[in-house]
């Protein structure tokens, strides 16, 4: 998988289908070769035509400028004036670095990142993991790139590792990795953007001259980008062309951008935002970046995302849940708002157990005096009125009704009326003498603190110990302002948004562990950190505050172009939806909820008992299929943001089933045909139409398609198709 051509001092990390290649120039220069299809024939070393002497830029390897060589970690001053990987103040005050190769090591497998959610291997898993060390010799610091090949899964891992051997320096900024891309005049950037109720809208445009970049310095990484770009080609679809994802296991602020040069080179890169960071590393600290995931696909789009699928699902995602089969969920959210006691959330119970639903949750406001969302948080005890027999009596009657008990918590926060806060008011994140702000009547807690971290997991620990919850929906609700920590010195601001996500992380490793059958389930204001840091700790997300159906299309739609359908939490809820007003059919509201993690969002006792029946039979379906969705590949075939049409495909793992989805924004008056092209059938097979006596040719389906037509019957549904051998 990697191997180190002495000869020539290059380094060649090889997947199944892929290669990606480092070269040691001049016996000290680490630069980046190669990163795409899997080479067959080994590369002749970086030669003079590869990088010619430009006019102005500043010229280093032997008169090559390095402004334009491809530094695969490049650092700011080291003749390389493009955006820099790692940036330092040293102690002289000078901001200059230079790092030249020293060494490199490979092992076996893959150890994970302390402190920070990483992807992982298995027993069995073909998977190595190289390690090379630069170093500034004048400034006595190392940098240790860390590249992991998942051959198997066609992935590469990278991290950093900063190590300050000299006397105390800033660390300005440390990105996770940077590519550089040589001879890509018209390369393309892709992204996922939005904002609360629309997140991960796909946008893609040409990656321009100069700089351009998305990131978060919200402190999550946030609704309005999500921690991912890919580049491709300009004509590259979900099935052709060439595509590169760069992907950053991270939670808090992030940037990811490209730069272009006028010669045809792009630079791309991902890690944490340097707007307001900044590390003190005494002589002997080091510093860990998070982890960034890099997949190549030579095949589109649709391919990079099945890898990105089977690799979060299968070894990022943990725990009991990471494979077995997770609930149906009712969440009295939709259905009550604040406005519920004990006897209303048995009563939504006792309809859902009817049906089937296995799982009720109780949302925000059980606790202390949240009546409404200006107080409450952090008082973390029952809130006695509404619920008389407190939570263990609660669980206990909807455990009566053979269903599990699950509860909503918001650990990060604090009101300001509340006894934690009037105790601790310097626990928030703020600066002193300064008014902090409320968003939704809240402050942050600041999880930069130890004895923060330390009062919040006991407390979580202590509720989850003495009622039987046996699902935990983990919600956060406002973004950062005014970052500051009383806790840390005036000279460590800069550290207080990542170690606020460092503090996140070890809450939520012991929360997790201690409870490993709680399934817990993230969720920021809806979407707001959709990403693959929480992805490690808690295997699903709830995808958007929006549940309507027709805004769901595109924002499922968006957000498996990284993450799997068995991320996202999705429910069916009551019409007129409460964010858009929209009516849409009941069944509608079924299918475009079932490939995620089903659930429902209303209350079911205001439904008509045909309603009820689609309910019941639409959950027995999932009950069949619903571990195609989640666990077979995914293909998009119509995308809801280019038409009304929004088309998905799931094929089974033994590839014997074939779902597709269909669902239609508006239909059309008098609509014109529409052949919806498969993918990745069988072409010499039959498929047989369930419920039908219907077969149809796997080559057939791929070329000519399945017949749609968008009118008000077809609006939506979902197709389910048997091999026949
Ligand atoms: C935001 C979440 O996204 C909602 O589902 C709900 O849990 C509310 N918070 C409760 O305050």
């Amino acid at each position: 998988m990697i191997i180190f051509e002495k000869e020539n001092g290059i380094f060649y990390l090889n997947t199944k289908n892929t290669t990606y290649a480092m070269e040691v120039a001049e016996g000290k220069y680490l630069l980046h070769r190669y990163w795409g299809k899997r080479l067959k024939n080994p590369l002749d070393k970086a030669d003079e035509y590869n990088y010619m002497r430009r006019c102005l830029v500043p010229a280093d390897i032997n008169g090559k400028n390095s402004d334009i060589l491809p530094f695969e970690y490049s650092t700011w001053g080291n003749a390389d004036m493009r955006i820099p990987a790692a940036e330092f103040t040293f102690s002289d005050g000078s901001r200059v670095s230079r790092f030249e190769y020293r060494d490199y090591n490979i092992s076996s497998g893959k150890s994970g990142i302390d402190g920070l959610p990483a992807v992982y291997c298995e027993a069995g898993d073909r998977v190595d993991t190289l390690t090379v060390r630069l170093e500034d010799t004048l400034q006595k610091v190392d940098i240790v790139l860390s590249y992991s090949v998942f051959e198997d899964y066609d992935a590469i891992t990278r991290s950093v590792k900063i190590i300050n051997r000299g006397e105390r320096l800033l660390l300005d900024s440390a990105l996770s990795a940077a590519v550089d891309f040589y001879g890509s005049p018209e390369l393309e950037i892709m992204h996922l953007d939005g904002t609360w109720a629309r997140e991960r809208y796909i946008t893609r445009q040409p990656v321009r001259p100069g700089n351009q970049s998305v990131g978060s310095r919200y402190g999550c990484s946030s609704p309005f980008h999500n921690p991912f770009i890919a580049l491709c080609d300009k004509n590259a679809d979900e099935k052709h062309g060439n595509v590169y994802g760069f992907s950053l296991v991270y939670s808090g602020n992030f940037i990811a951008g490209a730069e272009r040069n006028p010669y045809n080179g792009v630079r791309a890169y991902i890690g944490i935002n340097p707007a307001n960071f900044q590390f003190v590393l005494e002589s002997g600290d080091s510093f860990q970046t998070p982890e960034a995931v890099l997949v190549y696909s030579a095949n589109g789009i649709g391919e990079m995302s099945r890898i990105y699928h089977r690799l979060y699902r299968t070894r990022l995602c943990r725990g009991k849940y990471r494979d077995t089969e997770r609930f149906v969920l009712i969440n009295n959210w939709e259905a009550t708002y604040f406005d519920f006691n004990e006897e209303k959330i048995v009563g939504i119970a006792k309809r859902a157990a009817k049906i089937g639903i296995d799982t009720m949750v109780l949302d925000d406001g059980w606790f202390s005096s949240r009546i409404k969302d200006d107080n409450g948080l952090g008082d973390w005890y029952e809130n006695r009125d509404r619920l008389p027999n407190g939570l263990e009596g609660l669980a206990e009657k909807i455990n009566s009704l053979g269903m599990r008990f699950g509860l909503w918590f918001e650990p990060e926060m604090v009101n300001p009326g509340t006894e934690l806060y009037k105790k601790h008011p310097d626990w928030i994140l703020h600066v002193n003498g300064r008014e902090p702000y409320e968003v939704r009547n809240q402050y942050t807690l600041d999880f930069s603190r130890d004895d923060v971290c330390n009062y919040i997991t006991e407390t979580l620990c202590g509720i989850l110990s003495r009622a039987n919850i046996e699902y935990i929906k983990w919600d956060m609700n406002r973004c950062m302002s005014a970052p500051g920590s009383a806790f840390w010195s005036g000279e460590r601001q800069g550290e207080v948004m990542h170690r606020y996500i460092l503090g996140l992380y070890k809450v939520l490793e012991t929360v997790t562990q201690r409870f490993p059958n709680v399934l817990f389930e993230s969720c920021a204001s809806g979407g707001s950190r959709f990403d693959p840091g929480m992805l490690y700790y808690m295997p699903q997300t709830w995808t958007s505050d929006d549940s309507d159906a027709v805004e769901r299309l595109k924002i499922q739609y968006g957000t498996s172009v990284v993450y799997p359908y068995s991320a996202m939490g999705a429910h069916v809820s009551a019409v007129p939806n409460h964010q858009v007003g929209r009516i849409t059919s009941f069944a509608m509201r079924c299918n475009v909820a079932m490939p995620g993690q089903f659930g429902f969002e209303l209350d079911l006792n205001g439904c008509s008992e045909k309603e009820l029946e689609t309910a019941e039979k639409a959950i027995k379906d999932y009950r069949k299929y619903g571990g195609i969705f989640h666990k077979g590949d995914c293909y998009r075939l119509c995308s809801p943001f280019d038409s009304d049409i929004s088309a998905v495909q799931f094929i089974a793992e033994d590839k014997n089933t074939v779902i597709l989805t269909v669902n239609s924004s508006k239909a059309t008056p008098n609509a014109p045909d529409e052949y919806i092209r498969l993918e990745g059938l069988d072409e010499s097979a039959c498929y047989r139409c369930e419920g039908t006596d219907k077969c149809f040719g796997g080559d057939y389906l791929m070329n000519v398609g399945w017949y749609f037509v968008n009118n008000s019957e077809n609006k939506s549904s979902i197709i389910i198709l048997k091999k026949e051998n």
